[in-house]
């Protein structure tokens, strides 16, 4: 009934706003003594994606609400990557490095604050029955579609048809249904609304198109087609250069895979609290819902807002970040809407 219901709804894309209007604290720069790590608020334009969703930061106007559906609560959440495209070795590891710091909890293998504590905020997001979204992440199967099966312009519908054609052609885990997608297209893919509308988007599969409904996400890496959309703040609009405020250097010198893995993050809490659309969203139309990464588009530290992303780290080759991962591992990644603090959240508040 509910899937049968699900299956009207017309298919709709997870916008990535830009967030301008925070309620901004005062933007501080402080100094550590520890020379290693330097912390910074950087002033930055606004991304070219403007806002279509309104919000203003206070909690009172951010009508986030559970619409009983489920959340991805089973252990592990299996996550079937489908590589399109021309991809690197280093890419596809640092990706994946990425993906499995979800679930690093042990603060040896990757100190606080890491990518493992940012997840948290996705797992206090509970279903009807009380169960929690899972803190356990793997990558459980890797597909490469290296000759670009439906070209190098993608539609909505024919991202579908990739993971169609991935599950026919690579013999899949039989548990496979337990799981999830994450569509990742090369720099010279294009998709329909990528830099214009979107950088990324979730959803979920269709029978008529892949034979049975699982989630997806889809993220296309921006390097080449619009780093200052879609890979901000490693690149920023054209419009500001000279003399004003210059791009953040990326934590794995890679504008474009480094600005993937903040959506990334920002595809997968939505995707975990949000796999079919009918669980957590903000806002009446379940078409056009406002999510839990949606939230805090563009804010990565405290003090965020009003053109600051908040503070962040610098390390002493200059790259910003905000979380570590495994492997010695760093990442700039966007906070995510806490249900218990009922604003913004991150492992690298400074309060
Ligand atoms: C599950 O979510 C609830 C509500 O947000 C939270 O209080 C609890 O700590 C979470 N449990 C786990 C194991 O994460």
């Amino acid at each position: 009934m509910a899937i049968a219901h699900l299956l009207s709804i017309p298919f709709m894309l997870i916008f990535l706003n830009h967030l301008t209007n925070v309620a901004s604290t005062k933007p501080t720069t402080v100094q550590t003594l520890n020379t290693n790590t330097e912390f910074f608020n950087p002033k930055l334009p606004p991304r070219t994606i403007s806002s279509s969703k309104r919000y203003e930061g206070s909690s009172d106007l951010v009508n986030l609400r559970y619409h009983m559906g489920p959340v991805l609560s089973s252990a592990p959440i299996n996550i079937y990557l489908i590589w399109y495209g021309k991809w690197g070795v280093s890419q596809k590891l640092l990706i994946k490095d990425f993906l499995l710091s979800i679930s690093t909890t042990d603060r040896r293998a990757a100190p606080s604050p890491s990518v493992a504590e940012w997840w948290r905020t996705v797992s206090l997001y509970t279903d009807q029955t009380g169960a929690n979204v899972s803190r356990s992440v793997v990558v459980a199967g890797e597909y490469s579609d290296l000759r670009y099966s439906h070209g190098n312009a993608l539609t909505r519908l024919s991202v579908q048809q990739v993971i169609a054609n991935a599950v026919r052609s690579a013999p899949l885990p039989v548990d496979h249904k337990q799981g999830i997608y994450l569509i990742l297209t090369a720099e010279d893919v294009t998709v329909q609304d990528f830099c214009r509308a979107v950088c990324g988007f979730h959803y979920f599969t269709f029978p008529s198109q892949v034979g049975y409904t699982l989630p997806y996400a889809w993220v296309g890496n921006s390097g080449k087609q619009c780093p200052e959309v879609c890979a901000y703040p490693f690149a920023i609009p054209g419009y500001m250069t000279g003399g004003g405020p210059v791009a953040l250097s990326p934590p794995n010198r890679d504008v474009g895979v480094d600005g993937m893995i903040s959506v990334i993050g920002h595809e997968l809490a939505e995707l975990a609290s949000n796999p079919l659309v009918n669980a957590w969203y903000a806002g009446e139309d379940p078409t056009a819902p406002t999510e839990i990464g949606d939230l805090c588009e563009g804010l990565y530290g405290t003090g965020g807002g009003g053109g600051y992303i908040g503070q962040v780290m610098r390390d002493r080759g200059g790259r910003s970040f905000n979380v570590n991962g495994r492997k010695g591992r760093r990442f700039l990644l966007q906070w995510i809407w806490s249900p218990v603090l009922k604003a913004c959240a991150g492992p690298n508040a400074m309060d």
